[in-house]
């Protein structure tokens, strides 16, 4: 029966084959004949038996096997009794093919194993978190960022990815901020479509977590959320959009619930949306056990809630054994059909099918390629380049003169608890990282200064306060998690290093897993040992540059007030080379915040792109006003705000023309601004488009990103910067949730961040 299986699929295949060459394509599951891939999937589940059909739609983690003797372990056991479809985060190509020897030799039919892992931002090589790649507003290099990892776990025996999560992250207490684009639906959207397409050169993507996920009341992770169609149209589903737009192979939902029913069971949701109005048709995943987790959300058992998902257009199911152990009861109780339990199960093997499993099992998984790639030359040069991600906050001059970038001269402190940690380097959901391989801080800046000036380090203070809770952030994965000090004598110490110093570079802010999944904060602002250490170190009067590690947008004013440079890092296994490239000039940073930040944490969740308020406040306002929108105790709005960064030049805008006042509802005008850079030396400006909806029928945002361009420039040169506003950049869903382009005016504005804008208005008509 296995051999009928494979030499049935070579037959298909070699259809497969000349489809694929008609097919200029990048994206591998672009690349199938369909017509022989039904055929295929006809005939092989003719074949199969409901238990066999509903282990396809059955998911675990691989846990790892013993190479030799795979089907003594649970899971090499379910393999073979054709009761698992799909495992993830196995790590090593033996590992891995020990796993689908099981499933191909072993198994009654010999369909292989669809093998995924959390290859969140990059494999080995690791490119900064996802919100940092989000900063580069570069989409070549995040497309690129997907590709390298795409080929590196390919490479590796990966032949699906959990990413990209293209979740809107407006709260910053959420700790999944890290894994995000950031806060707008745009820019998000761009995202999206660029690494679903850089992935699928070589693997399946997944976009997680549909939906809504990043709106969890109070930014904790895993609360509710409710909101209303419109915004969920508007703001939170674009990026989700874009990627199945993109033609993304597989979709996760979220584990909350959406308008009151968990997104794993939600047929408005999962059917109605992105089969039916978006037109998805790969492959449906719940997140990890989500189906049990619908009893603890109060809607009964197991076996019900494995109906309701299966029925709302779940294929597949990740851990919660509901599908598994219960469908089969339901059928024959009629509580689902057998086209149901068929309609996942033919998902499930078309996505194996469009990976080209069933003609090479092994296909995923080559050694010596994996040698000869993984972490090469070529991809580490990829990453050190998204140090232009590091986002400049703030540069003033000490002395007459910026501070940034630094000279390689004379005695510079490097203190801090991330000077030395190589296990948090990589930063957060770095599954398969190899810290070994990675540079610490304090190693990069060796290198950057050898025999040109005087490096002295120390970590200078804890994370936190908290020992029990420093040891579960800082956990180390197996390596040497920064340690908890003594504080008095760290401080001491630091203070002591910082005396001898020409300038104090402190690298603090969070550890890798202070950002990522589970990782709420109540409280953005820098942890009292670490601010204490900055009180003591700026009380010696001398130059100070905070490199502010984080995952998410983090509250700064007081460094703000007080230090004359910040800048923020977002890790990568290239930080430490990346940031010395940056800090002492070789690079000019580019970076731009796709969050705002905050001034104070209570000003979450805070984001440039809000509802007007009907009695608003001007940003930047620092006297409260009685009865109007703002608080009584912060200046109003972001301390930095969405767009912003800074770069070693200075650029001046004109203000925005446009190619006509008027624009009928099916036509087009451009709008041009010039930039100039009037500064000393190249470098590149993320030129910004916003439009405001002033006379629509519901009530639109006061700013909305609507393009954007990247140019680089020398000192003096100009250029003019021309966008097209099409209708589809004006419109918007409206209170019945049908997509339109109201006549009326609009604001159109430009400038170099969200705060920043000159503008002048355009009439639809
Ligand atoms: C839970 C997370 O929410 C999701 O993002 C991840 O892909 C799965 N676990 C699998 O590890």
């Amino acid at each position: 029966m296995r051999h009928l299986l494979i030499s049935l699929s070579l037959l298909f295949y070699a259809g497969t084959i000349s489809a694929q060459t008609k097919n200029t394509s990048e994206d591998i599951l672009q690349k199938t004949d369909p017509v022989a891939m039904n055929a295929f999937i006809d005939n092989l589940m003719s074949r199969m038996t409901l238990e066999e059909k509903l282990g396809q739609l059955n998911q675990h983690p691989g846990g790892q096997i013993v190479t030799g003797a795979p089907l003594e372990s649970p899971t090499g056991k379910l393999i073979a009794e054709g009761k698992l479809g799909s495992v993830f985060n196995v790590k090593g190509v033996d590992e891995i093919h020990a796993m689908q020897k099981v499933a191909v030799e072993k198994s009654r039919l010999g369909i292989p194993l669809l093998v995924a892992m959390d290859v969140i931002h990059g494999f080995e090589t690791m490119f900064p978190v996802p919100l940092g790649v989000a900063c580069t507003w570069d989409m070549d290099a995040i497309y690129e960022s997907a590709r390298i990892a795409a080929e590196e776990s390919a490479a590796n025996g990966v032949a699906w990815t959990f990413s990209p999560m293209v979740d809107i992250a407006l709260d910053s207490r959420w700790g999944r901020q890290a894994e995000s684009a950031g806060e707008d639906p745009y820019l998000g959207s761009k995202v999206a479509e660029a690494m679903v397409r850089g992935y699928q050169t070589r693997i399946m993507a997944c976009v997680k977590h549909f939906a809504l996920y990043g709106g969890a009341e109070a930014g904790l992770d895993y609360q509710t959320v409710d909101m209303s169609r419109q915004r969920m149209y508007n703001q939170y589903f674009p990026p989700y959009k874009a990627a199945v737009d993109a033609g993304v192979g597989s979709v996760m939902s979220s584990f909350n619930i959406v308008d009151g029913i968990p997104a794993t069971a939600n047929r408005w949701l999962l059917d109605d949306v992105l089969r039916r109005q978006w037109g998805f048709k790969g492959l449906l995943v719940t997140d990890y056990a989500s189906i049990a987790e619908m009893s603890i959300h109060g809607l009964g058992q197991l076996k019900e809630n494995s109906i309701r998902a299966l029925l709302a257009g779940t294929d597949m199911d990740m851990c919660a054994n509901g599908f598994i152990g219960t469908l089969e009861q339901s059928l024959k109780e009629g509580k689902v059909t057998q086209a149901d339990i068929d309609r996942a199960c033919r998902n499930v093997l078309e996505a194996k099918y469009k990976l080209g499993l069933f003609d090479d099992p092994y296909r995923f998984g080559d050694k010596k390629k994996a040698k000869a790639i993984t972490y090469c030359k070529a991809h580490k040069d990829a990453a050190r380049r998204t140090a232009e991600s590091f986002v400049l906050l703030k540069n003033d001059a000490v002395n007459g003169k910026a501070l940034l970038p630094l000279k390689k001269q004379g005695t510079i402190a490097l203190i801090g608890p991330l000077v030395d940690t190589r296990t948090d380097i990589a930063g957060t959901w770095s599954t398969v990282q190899a810290p070994e391989k990675y540079k610490t801080l304090r190693e990069g800046f060796q290198d950057a200064l050898k025999g040109k000036a005087t490096l002295l380090c120390t970590q200078g203070c804890n994370l936190l306060d908290n020992q029990k809770t420093q040891e579960m952030v800082a956990r180390g994965h197996g390596n040497e998690p920064i340690p908890f000090v003594d504080a008095d004598a760290a401080l001491a110490e630091a203070v002591a290093v910082a005396k001898q110093a020409d300038v104090i570079v402190c690298a603090m802010g969070e550890c890798a897993w202070m950002s990522g999944e589970g990782t709420s904060r109540s409280i953005l602002e820098l942890y009292p040992p670490q601010r204490r250490l900055l009180e003591a170190l700026t009380a010696l009067g001398k130059p100070i540059v905070l490199l502010n590690f984080a995952g998410r947008a983090t509250a700064l004013q007081w460094e703000d007030e007080h230090l004359p440079a910040i800048m923020n890092v977002w890790f990568g296994s290239e930080c430490a080379d990346a940031l010395c490239d940056v800090l002492f000039g070789d690079v000019s940073p580019s970076g731009r915040l796709t969050v705002s930040m905050p001034r104070v944490t209570g000003q979450e969740p805070l984001y440039y792109n809000h509802l007007p308020s009907g009695r608003p406040v001007a940003d930047g306002s620092k006297d409260y006003s009685v009865f109007t929108g703002n608080y009584i105790d912060v200046t109003q709005g972001a301390l930095y705000p969405f767009g912003y960064g800074l770069t070693y030049s200075q650029f001046t805008y004109s203000a925005p023309r446009l190619s006509a006042t008027k624009m009928t509802t099916n036509g087009s005008v451009d709008v041009s601004v010039t930039v100039t850079n009037t500064g000393q030396r190249e470098a590149t400006e993320v030129v910004q488009l916003y439009i405001h909806d002033r006379e629509a029928s519901i009530s639109r945002p006061v700013k909305e990103l609507k393009d954007f361009s990247r140019i680089t420039l020398k000192p003096g040169e100009s250029k003019d910067v021309v966008f097209k506003i099409t209708p589809d950049k004006l419109s918007f869903y409206n209170y019945d949730l049908q997509y339109v382009l109201e006549p009326g005016e609009f604001d159109i504005m430009t400038g170099p961040d969200s705060r920043n804008v000159q503008s002048t208005t355009l009439k639809v008509e």
